[in-house]
């Protein structure tokens, strides 16, 4: 699968691709009061990016681990949230403890593939204690097979002296459920000549029926799936679904 470049784009990525402070404050509530009633305290970003979760967590009491593969988003992340512990890891293979629940939000694993999915779920469940949570959101392939984004301006905005635009290009294999990307980015700060770039990335997208598969032979059972509003998750009208998954196979930890 062709990866996105967040080492060039972490400097941006809280501007491009991450989600609006409003978004991300109503998901992080949503994060909290699932620990919360599931009584998660000591919990694993395994994907942190430039921490919109783990600072939210640690400001909120939770005793959090923060591990990102990408340098770039990492440092960023240090600048924001000094309180957090971040380190460099991979979620298919690094190994943090035992915790009460493993986070990787905002479509994260939709940079892996299927393979590597699987891979990942073994290892989330080794960092996990017996009957760990494992939250994470992914796009519901049935909602965008019914919903074809095409082509778009997906930012127009001004930040201060700097003006960002971004033409959107998607493109979706119903075949292999492979949503293929394509950015041109435009950014001009103050009457500077403007910084145009073309990014091409892939993400796997799933249904909520291959998601029961996958998490089923990882040894997790599906407690609830939900939108990222945290409704009930709709087959054909949520873009996103948030599952909240136990494990309930302990195999990996022997
Ligand atoms: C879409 S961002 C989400 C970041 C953050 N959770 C947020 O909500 O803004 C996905 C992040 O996953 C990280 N990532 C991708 N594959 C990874 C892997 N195998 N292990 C750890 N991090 C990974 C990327 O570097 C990136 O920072």
């Amino acid at each position: 699968m062709k990866q996105l470049n967040y080492s060039k784009l972490a400097k941006h990525y809280d501007i491009l691709e991450g989600r609006s402070e409003k978004s991300n404050l109503r998901v992080n509530h949503l994060l909290k009061k699932i620990l919360i009633k599931n009584k998660c305290k000591k919990i694993l970003d395994f994907s942190c990016g430039t921490g919109a979760q783990a600072g939210f967590l640690r400001d909120n009491g939770f005793i959090i681990t923060a591990i990102d593969k990408n340098k770039e988003m990492l440092k960023i992340a240090k600048k924001k949230h000094k309180r957090v512990n971040f380190h460099l890891g991979d979620m298919r293979t690094s190994f943090f403890g035992k915790y009460d629940a493993v986070i990787t939000i905002f479509n994260s694993i939709s940079h892996l593939s299927k393979k590597e999915f699987r891979t990942s779920l073994r290892n989330i469940s080794k960092n996990l204690k017996k009957d760990g949570l494992y939250l994470f959101d992914i796009f519901n392939i049935n909602f965008l097979k019914r919903n074809p984004p095409g082509k778009r301006i997906s930012i127009a905005k001004q930040i201060g002296n700097e003006a960002y635009v971004v033409f959107s290009n998607y493109h979706l294999n119903t075949k292999t459920n492979i949503y293929s990307i394509c950015e041109k980015r435009f950014i001009q700060k103050g009457k500077e000549g403007i910084k145009a770039s073309i990014e091409n990335w892939e993400q796997s997208t799933y249904s909520i029926e291959d998601i029961k598969n996958i998490l089923a032979d990882g040894g997790f059972t599906i407690l609830e799936a939900l939108d990222s509003k945290g409704k009930p998750f709709n087959k054909t009208k949520s873009l996103m679904m948030l599952i909240i998954a136990r494990k309930t196979n302990s195999s990996q930890d022997i």
